[in-house]
């Protein structure tokens, strides 16, 4: 079993929506497949002859442990792969020993997302809203709730062209609600339902300041996510922002912008080591981790992957999921030649 056997068992038990809506990217998709593409370009150059014996995939990120360098990437409305949605992306994130991101726009309310897996390590995705007291309301509410991190998304000032959602006016199934809001979507007449409720919902008006602000109304360290180039990292880590997250939005906001396996490189040197730097966007396989810590990244996010065993087998699915990454990630050491993640450098890459 792999990444794309779990997708492809995954396809047949989601409704054209639900499907639709996780699979696409923006416009013709450019970015969503070079995503996959950038990863597998690159070559290893494996060392021999290290005692490889003895493997330990384990590491930290903004000083959590975690089994393995691979987190849950935040995703939307997860009640429409699976009954118990969210719920289950925790327990099974927590069967891993790795850090679940809850979404904004999530089915479950993040109170009940944290109840499912109290003593498991949990992360905040934030969208900024026109009305600022709700996001200061529900970053409080997520600090209280215990989530240790908030995760700013700020490439989705506007939406992007997902023709998908737009074919099948894409809307959440009846009794699915954005639960951190108890809210239905707006309705619309035809379209996508997102599209709509980013246009009157959320602020397309956000700079480098709203970074010190979340921090400030949260009291939580801020991980900007959606950055992919080294002088907009480096201004993030100047704002005050704790990390940086290399992402493209899984290729789901501007089409033909850059891979994240190819400017990876350059964040990290930008940021020069004062913050951690993660990365998302198109990792299916060990080798693909092995290459953006490599690279430089801390660790990396999947979120289609996380969703595809959520469908397949609720928490029991994405603990799998984590699991075969996690054999991939092994053999992938042992045979670069490494045994722990710190052993894992840039001179691996070919140039
Ligand atoms: C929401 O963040 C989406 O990409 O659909």
């Amino acid at each position: 079993v792999d990444l794309d056997a779990l997708e492809a068992a995954a396809r047949g038990l989601l409704t054209e929506n639900a499907w639709g809506y996780y699979s696409s990217g923006a416009d013709d998709e450019l970015t969503l497949a070079e995503n996959v593409v950038a990863w597998r370009r690159v070559r290893l150059r494996p060392r021999v002859l290290r005692d490889v014996s003895v493997i330990d995939t384990s590491t930290s990120v903004l000083g959590i442990p975690v089994r393995l360098p691979v987190l849950v990437a935040p995703s939307a409305y997860q009640r429409m792969a699976h009954d118990d949605g969210e719920r289950a992306t925790a327990r099974g994130a927590a069967a891993a020993g790795t850090v679940m991101c809850a979404a904004t726009l999530a089915t479950v309310s993040l109170e009940d997302v944290a109840a499912a897996a109290p003593d498991a390590p949990r992360w905040m995705q934030v969208y900024v809203s026109r009305d600022r007291g709700v996001t200061a309301e529900m970053v409080r509410r997520a600090a209280a709730a215990g989530y240790s991190a908030l995760i700013f998304t700020v490439d989705l000032p506007v939406l992007g062209n997902r023709r998908a959602d737009e074919r099948n006016a894409f809307a959440l199934p009846a009794g699915r609600l954005m639960a951190n809001f108890g809210a239905a979507h707006p309705s619309v007449e035809g379209g996508s339902a997102l599209a709509e409720h980013v246009r009157t919902d959320l602020d397309p008006a956000l700079t480098y300041d709203d970074i010190g602000w979340l921090r400030e109304v949260s009291g939580l360290p801020v991980l900007v996510k959606g950055v992919l180039r080294g002088d907009d990292a480096r201004a993030c880590v100047d704002a005050g922002a704790a990390g940086v997250v290399v992402s493209n939005h899984g290729g789901r906001q501007l089409d033909t912008a850059v891979a994240t396996a190819d400017v990876l490189a350059e964040v990290v040197d930008a940021v020069a080591g004062d913050v951690e730097v993660l990365v998302d966007g198109g990792v299916r396989r060990g080798t693909d981790v092995v290459k953006a810590l490599a690279l430089g990244a801390r660790a990396v996010l999947v979120g289609r992957p996380v969703l595809w065993g959520l469908a397949v087998g609720g928490d029991k699915g994405v603990a799998e999921m984590f699991e075969v990454l996690r054999d991939e990630l092994a053999r992938a050491m042992a045979l670069c030649g490494v045994r722990t993640v710190g052993e894992i450098s840039r001179d691996l890459l070919a140039r």
